[in-house]
């Protein structure tokens, strides 16, 4: 079973959360983790061109989305990477397979919603069976979740550096979305 981590990082945050939750993946016994970055080198006139990228995608079980919140939103260089995507889409290739996402922003809210919402309308699209956190909010004092979100993970940094606290919220959205994968096998 192989899950994989797929995201955009500007300057690094989105990233230590991305291997937050490849680490979670790995956690799992008879799970294939592994994680690729989107870059702008990928990206040639708009598009994203990274073929060898969606091909290891088509291989996963499970893939999980990961992007900062950029005004709102998914980055431009998510967006690029999901237009093509659109090229799976046509034949409904990634149907069935398993989806998740998080999202680190600079502002306790920062409309990180706005980016997981985005994740998982991707996800529907393909056809994908979307896998929530599945933790509490746990404000106070300060734990897992904290930022209280239920669709996906959600990590606060810019002015801050990302929390451990919301490492280990990556790190437990990616245990669960490799444990759903070995259920769903069983
Ligand atoms: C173009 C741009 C737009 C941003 N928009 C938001 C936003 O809507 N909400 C927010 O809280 N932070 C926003 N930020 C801050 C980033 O989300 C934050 O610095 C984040 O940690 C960057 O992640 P990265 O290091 O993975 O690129 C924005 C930053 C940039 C560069």
């Amino acid at each position: 079973m192989k899950t994989a981590v797929v995201y955009f990082s500007g300057t690094g945050n989105t990233a230590k959360m991305a291997e937050a939750v490849l680490t979670g993946a790995q956690s799992v016994a008879g799970i294939d983790a592994e994680i690729h970055a989107i870059e702008g080198k990928d990206i040639v006139e708009g598009r994203f061109t990274n073929e060898a990228l969606l091909a290891s995608l088509d291989a996963a079980d499970a893939i999980i989305f990961g992007s900062p919140t950029y005004m709102g939103g998914p980055a431009a260089q998510f967006k690029a990477f999901a237009d093509a995507t659109a090229s799976r889409w046509f034949g409904q290739g990634w149907k069935d397979k398993l989806a998740a996402g998080f999202t680190v922003s600079n502002s306790p809210s920062g409309d990180k919603l706005g980016t997981l919402q985005y994740f998982q309308i991707l996800a529907a699209q393909h056809g994908m069976l979307w896998v929530t956190l599945g933790l509490l909010p746990n404000i106070e004092p300060p734990g897992l979740n904290r930022l209280g979100s239920f669709g996906g993970a959600m990590g606060q940094a810019g002015q801050l550096e990302l929390s451990d606290l919301d490492k280990a919220t990556g790190r437990v959205l990616g245990e669960r979305v490799a444990s759903v994968a070995l259920k769903l096998k069983a």
